[in-house]
């Protein structure tokens, strides 16, 4: 978390309190279920989803089997949100956590982005790509959706154009995909970015 942020703990866990979260889907997204279909079937990768909220993404994947889901929200309601939906999943993979601060031992195989980039500040998304490569296996995987769009309200969500977040990316990862979804969700239509980056080697 950047330090002079406002966009702290206490701000997004008041947005989950007074049920401001119009970022919530509700499940889990069509682009990252049809990504998970072609997975195949589950193993011991390690899966990271951060800014994960209430982690529709970690119920799925749980439910279908895989056993080294990890979620990280620097805020209690979702966090508690999935244990109460999901009793089984395992408590000590539900990290309350700034995502900056996560320790990248054991690295995992494979980060899960949805709406979280977009809320952090945009002065920290350089410091967000260096995080995730920090955090990833060489040959790991960075996947998900990013706004390719800018907004007229004033953030959170900041937007912004595929052009500006290659920038970022492009010193850690090779692209293997990353060009405008085909199965949004009917408001994200056209307004989103599928990325599936590959963290080189060195
Ligand atoms: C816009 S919400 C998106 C939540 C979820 N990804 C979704 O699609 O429903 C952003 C989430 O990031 C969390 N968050 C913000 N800054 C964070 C940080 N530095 N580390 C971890 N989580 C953070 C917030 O608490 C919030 O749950």
């Amino acid at each position: 978390m950047h330090p002079d942020s406002q966009l702290d703990a206490a701000y997004w866990q008041q947005r989950y309190l007074a049920g401001q979260t119009g970022w919530d889907t509700g499940g889990i997204t069509p682009p990252l279920r049809d990504y998970f279909a072609q997975l195949g079937p589950p193993d011991a990768r390690r899966i990271l989803i951060p800014g994960a909220g209430r982690a529709y993404e970690a119920e799925y994947l749980h439910r279908q089997g895989w056993p080294n889901v990890w979620v990280a929200d620097v805020a209690t309601a979702p966090l508690q949100s999935l244990h109460q939906r999901v009793p089984d999943f395992p408590p000590q993979h539900l990290l309350q956590q700034d995502f900056f601060r996560l320790a990248p031992t054991p690295a995992y195989d494979l980060i899960v982005e949805q709406t979280f980039f977009c809320a952090l500040d945009p002065g920290l998304r350089p410091a967000y790509a260096q995080q995730c490569a920090h955090l990833l296996q060489p040959g790991g995987t960075l996947m998900g959706l990013l706004f390719d769009t800018e907004f007229s309200q004033p953030g959170p969500p900041f937007g912004g154009s595929r052009e500006e977040y290659r920038e970022y990316f492009a010193p850690y990862f090779d692209f293997v995909h990353f060009d405008a979804a085909t199965n949004s969700l009917p408001p994200r239509r056209g307004r989103e970015l599928f990325m599936c980056l590959r963290k080189r080697a060195q």
